[in-house]
């Protein structure tokens, strides 16, 4: 591979947590620190791409010369997706997707009293998986963390999704944490990528995405 192995590509990433508003001041959300996603996006610049990053709520500085979309829901984590993925090569989800909303959160801060309060929790739609099953799908990358039985869920996983390729990590490992260690999995079969700190652990995953997008373009 040459270094700028994805110049003339451009790559759209979803990366961090998503808040699911309750009230006028809570909501539910997730541990996602976004420091993966956001290493992707600065090891794709590096690899000469376009990079649309859209961003859930994280204090990470953008990685120069991405362009940066900041969402708060997984609704608006959508749209923005739905927006930007007609023009892109490349989608890699790395975004901690939040798996339910709220369904009627309050304009108002909620009361405390001394009662039981119930909250309606609706699911979100599936952003990769919809994009993944567009009639022309960008190449689509997933995550999935797991804390149990890692390959053989992240597998389920891929096929469910309709994934080229699909990067599974253990959650005790990876959440919040500067290294990781993954396993990639395709087509054919599995691949470790060793305990590295996450841009390595970034730059690896690209590399083995423009390889696998180019058997998929010129088979
Ligand atoms: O099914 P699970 O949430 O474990 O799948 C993880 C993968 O799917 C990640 O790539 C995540 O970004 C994506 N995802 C999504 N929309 C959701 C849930 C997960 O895009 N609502």
């Amino acid at each position: 591979l040459q270094p700028k192995y994805l110049q003339g590509k451009k790559i759209l990433i979803t990366a961090g947590p998503t808040f699911e508003r309750i009230d006028a001041v809570r909501g539910i959300t997730n541990s996602s620190s976004g420091k993966m996603g956001f290493a992707i996006a600065k090891a794709a610049i590096e690899a000469g791409a376009e990079v649309i990053l859209v961003a859930g709520p994280t204090p990470l500085p953008t990685p120069l010369g991405a362009r940066r979309v900041n969402v708060s829901s997984s609704q608006e984590m959508l749209g923005a997706v739905n927006a930007e993925v007609p023009r892109v090569d490349i989608f890699v989800s790395v975004a901690a997707v939040a798996d339910y909303y709220v369904l009627n959160p309050s304009e108002q801060k909620i009361k405390k009293d001394a009662h039981i309060l119930t909250l309606e929790l609706a699911p979100n739609p599936d952003i990769l998986a919809n994009v993944a099953g567009l009639a022309e799908p960008p190449f689509c990358v997933g995550f999935a963390a797991e804390s149990e039985n890692l390959l053989e869920y992240g597998e389920q996983k891929r096929r469910r999704k309709k994934l080229p390729l699909l990067v599974a990590n253990q959650v005790q490992d990876a959440m919040g944490a500067e290294d990781n260690e993954v396993f990639l999995l395709d087509d054919h079969g599995q691949h470790k990528l060793n305990r590295a700190p996450k841009l390595d652990i970034a730059r690896a995953i690209l590399q083995h995405t423009a390889k696998l997008y180019r058997e998929y373009h010129n088979p």
